[in-house]
């Protein structure tokens, strides 16, 4: 009998929770605030604890969110891991004994935000394939530099194409700041940062400038390809 895969997701911020899957199929999934009684609450350790309730032993921690593990997440008192990765040790839940700073069994994504909401989207939408419009108050966030000066951005909309198995192909990213860069156009983001190439593995081109809704107004030329290559890229 083959071994059962047991992979828990979770959200980090507001609206935290904890979406636990055997075999791919979601055996619960819940928000912190249903057991916190707190509205959006966000750090989801009374839904890590619920876990307990259906296994002792996770394959995998899929942690999701808008900044890097490793850098912004708290720190455990004494042993200096992230609190997520010590919640899941503390429990039993994945292997004590490796490396706690990067455990093997502890993913994060937090480096493509917006990709995981295409792929929520698509994968529940029953097509085969479609475009996904993300619009997002922050996804995932970056340090640009600009001249000698480097300040924080974020993903604030994307269109990605999307296929099976796990082709999410980015036509369009707009990354606002409160920096000084209204209405800059940059071209040089890291691909790698975002894990997002296009399908000849070319990294695809980002624009940015404040903060707020751009696309709207531009999605249908997006989608159809009308404006990708004058305005944004
Ligand atoms: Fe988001």
């Amino acid at each position: 009998m083959s071994k059962d895969i047991w992979i828990a997701g979770i959200a980090r911020g507001h609206n935290s929770g904890v979406c636990l899957l055997k075999n791919g199929e979601i055996v619960f999934s819940i928000e912190e605030e249903r057991l916190s009684r707190h509205k959006y609450d966000g750090g989801p350790f009374a839904s890590m604890v619920k876990i307990l309730e259906y296994t002792d032993r996770l394959d995998y921690l899929v942690i999701a969110h808008t900044q890097s593990l490793n850098e912004t997440a708290g720190k455990t008192d004494f042993t200096g891991d992230d609190v997520y990765t010590a919640m899941a040790r503390k429990l039993g839940l994945i292997d004590r004994k490796a490396n706690i700073y990067q455990h093997p069994q502890v993913i994060d994504l937090s480096h493509m935000h917006h990709k995981l909401h295409a792929a929520c989207a698509f994968y529940r939408s029953g097509f085969e394939t479609a475009t996904a419009v993300i619009v997002d108050g922050a996804g995932t966030f970056l340090q640009i530099g600009l001249g000698r000066e480097e300040f924080t951005a974020w993903e604030t909309e994307t269109v990605f194409d999307c296929s099976y198995p796990a082709n999410f192909t980015t036509r369009y990213k707009h990354i606002g700041s409160r920096g000084p860069i209204s209405e800059a156009i940059f071209n040089d983001f890291s691909a790698e940062f975002y894990n997002e190439v296009d399908q000849n593995g070319n990294p695809n081109k980002y624009t940015a400038d404040v903060t707020g809704l751009k696309l709207c107004t531009e999605v249908v030329d997006i989608v159809t390809g009308k404006q990708i290559g004058r305005a944004h890229v």
